[in-house]
């Protein structure tokens, strides 16, 4: 996690940082720092947000053409000033940002201290650069040649900048396993964890590969070579992002615009994919590896988080449309046992970010088994994207609040597009029903538009629950994955415990849990299996819980019994989720803002998970 920015050129470097540090901070918020070099290193840090930084900073020498700029999410010693990042060289020569772990920090640090180096702060990233220093010091090498031969002692996942004092004219930059773009503008260059900052300064970006490493120099050059020193042409990408997807709008929060944005992010992730009067569906992932596809054994959908949840849902989808067997892992778990995964296994990666570190090693351990990997993913060109076989982008925009929303209404509706497009081709939906589903997924970004319209309800209930300590989320088939996610909004954002369960397991254990006190959401807007939702609220409701129903409009039968209802519109089945989800969104969101929660940067987390 954490976000790097860093800035060589003719312009004040410090301006364009921290602009880049506030689009990153998303990916970590416990400190920021800066090193600018004009004549003089000034290096400031300070535990907190970017905004604590810049007062810190305030009436200082923030001067300088080059500089190095980070915002963390620690993972070695607490989040305080001291480690902070930008950390220093033993003589204070080099300074660097690092976003990763360094996994033999200890060993490396045991071997300097027997050296004479001192530690000040207790993070693996100071081992990093302290290690580089000697190197550079015992050889007088070149930095870039020092950083070489550094990382290669190195075990673990970095991405760096390094600046050094004696030779501010370039920075020197590396990845391996986290995120690192470099920006070409004229006569400077960007360093950026994703590309964000880039936007408004330049659109020509390189991502680099693992075990690369980039030299930029003030003059307008550049050179990229690997870890094994061999130089690499660089692929020149054009960037696509424009400015106000990256800002609030009139939006209190980035949660909120995101959860408004979905009537479009759903309609951009149809856009040319589905078009229900000429009876068309295209997946272009799809088709370029269709006989693999097609005759694949068994799918396996490998995520972490509200990615796992619409895999779930995939799990449905892909069963009851194109009935092929699905197993649902979350990866961090697929990847340390020992999976039995096949060549006719197609192994789907689903990940907003495309970085997100235990998806990445699952997806690699799926490839070296032979099985075809295809992403779901958000992030274009993330590393995720760019290892897979064959994939679809959801083309949800940059999602920036922790919480994700439309990056999951996004997969769901890829996963919705794909099971069809099998089933069809696979001869196992009839085609009157592909041709309805057709016609009903055009409908699905006005019915969500519909179903933002109980924001205002939504807001109110809120307010009944904002001392609550638990809440309970109970669904069935297509919906049973939305209580896991429903839970996992409120307990993210807003702290309160919440579990989600299918809603016949509750009798199971869960039960025991509910009296007066207690808030149910229950998901009831399941057409098969209805009778068996209303029963289950009974159940509650006679042991005194207090019921909150999302039923489709028109539903009387439980209005009646549940204490409050959400209505959403009708739909075909299988797209009840996009739609159920919303209500369970904006009930987090205003939940949390009540209680006063920071929305779109909730405690402990971050956005980007790319440390094990
Ligand atoms: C979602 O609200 C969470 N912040 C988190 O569970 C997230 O979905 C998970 O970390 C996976 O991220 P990814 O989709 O970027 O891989
Ligand atoms: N491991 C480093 C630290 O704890 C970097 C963490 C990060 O990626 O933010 O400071």
């Amino acid at each position: 996690m954490c976000g790097i920015v860093a800035y060589i050129g003719k312009k004040d470097a410090y301006p364009i940082i921290i602009k880049g540090l506030k689009r990153l901070e998303y990916r970590g918020y416990d400190s920021a720092g800066v090193a600018l070099f004009n004549g003089d290193l000034n290096v400031y840090k300070k535990k907190g947000k970017v905004n604590d930084l810049v007062s810190f900073v305030k009436g200082k020498n923030l001067s300088g053409n080059v500089g190095i700029g980070h915002t963390r999410w620690a993972t070695h010693g607490e989040p305080n000033d001291i480690n902070a990042h930008p950390h220093t060289s033993d003589d204070g020569r080099l300074t660097i940002i690092h976003n990763g772990i360094i996994e033999n920090y200890a060993t490396l640090k045991e071997a300097l201290i027997k050296e004479g180096h001192t530690f000040t702060s207790d993070t693996d990233t100071e081992v990093l650069v302290h290690l580089i220093g000697a190197l550079q010091d015992k050889d007088n090498l070149e930095l870039e040649e020092a950083v070489r031969i550094a990382l290669s002692q190195v075990v673990g996942a970095y991405a760096i900048v390094v600046l050094d004092r004696n030779d501010p004219t370039k920075l020197v930059a590396a990845r391996k396993a986290s995120p690192l773009v470099l920006g070409i503008g004229q006569d400077e260059f960007f360093l950026a964890s994703d590309a964000t900052p880039l936007v408004g300064y330049t659109s020509q970006v390189v991502y680099l590969n693992d075990e690369e490493i980039a030299v930029v120099s003030n003059d307008g050059t550049f050179e990229i070579k690997t870890i094994d020193n061999e130089i690499q042409t660089p692929f020149i990408q054009l960037l696509n992002m424009n400015i106000e997807k990256l800002e609030k709008g009139n939006y209190e929060h980035f949660m909120l615009k995101e959860i408004y944005e979905q009537p479009n992010t759903i309609a951009d992730c149809m856009r040319g994919r589905v078009n229900a009067a000429a009876g068309w569906l295209k997946m272009g992932g799809i088709e370029e590896q269709e006989e693999r596809i097609f005759n694949a054994k068994r799918f396996i959908m490998a995520a972490c988080g509200t990615s796992w949840h619409a895999a779930l849902i995939g799990e449905y989808l892909f069963e009851e449309l194109a009935r092929i067997p699905v197993e649902v892992e979350y990866a961090s778990e697929l990847r340390y046992r020992n999976p039995i995964i096949n060549k006719d296994d197609v192994v789907i990666a689903l990940s907003q970010s495309g970085e997100t570190a235990d998806t990445m090693a699952a997806l690699e351990l799926a490839k070296d088994k032979g099985a075809l990997i295809y992403g779901i993913v958000n992030s274009v060109g993330s590393s995720i994207s760019r290892i897979t076989d064959s994939g679809s982008y959801i083309h949800a925009g940059p999602e920036i609040g922790v919480a994700s929303t439309k990056a999951f209404t996004g997969q769901v509706t890829a996963l919705t597009l794909m099971a069809i497009y099998m089933g069809y081709k696979r001869g196992t939906i009839p085609k009157s029903y592909y041709h309805q589903l057709l016609e009903g997924l055009e409908k699905i970004p006005a019915k969500v538009k519909e179903a933002l319209e109980c924001d205002k309800q939504v807001k109110e209930l809120a307010k009944k629950f904002i001392n609550t300590n638990h809440t309970l989320y109970l669904g069935r088939g297509y919906n049973f994955p939305i209580a896991l996610e429903g839970a996992l909004k409120l307990k993210e954002i807003s702290y309160i415990h919440a579990e989600g369960y299918p809603a016949a397991e509750m009798k199971h254990g869960p039960i025991a849990l509910i009296d007066e006190n207690m808030p149910v959401v229950v998901i009831a807007t399941n057409k098969s299996a209805y009778e068996k939702i209303v029963s289950n609220i009974q159940e509650v409701k006679a042991r005194k819980g207090i019921v909150i129903a999302i039923v489709t409009k028109g539903d009387e039968e439980i209005s009646k019994i549940a204490d409050y209802t959400i209505e959403i519109p009708d739909t075909e089945e299988p797209f009840t989720p996009l739609l159920s989800v919303i209500p369970l969104q904006l009930l987090s969101y205003h939940i949390a803002l009540a209680r006063g929660c920071n929305v779109d940067q909730p405690r402990n987390l971050a956005k980007s998970v790319t440390v094990e």
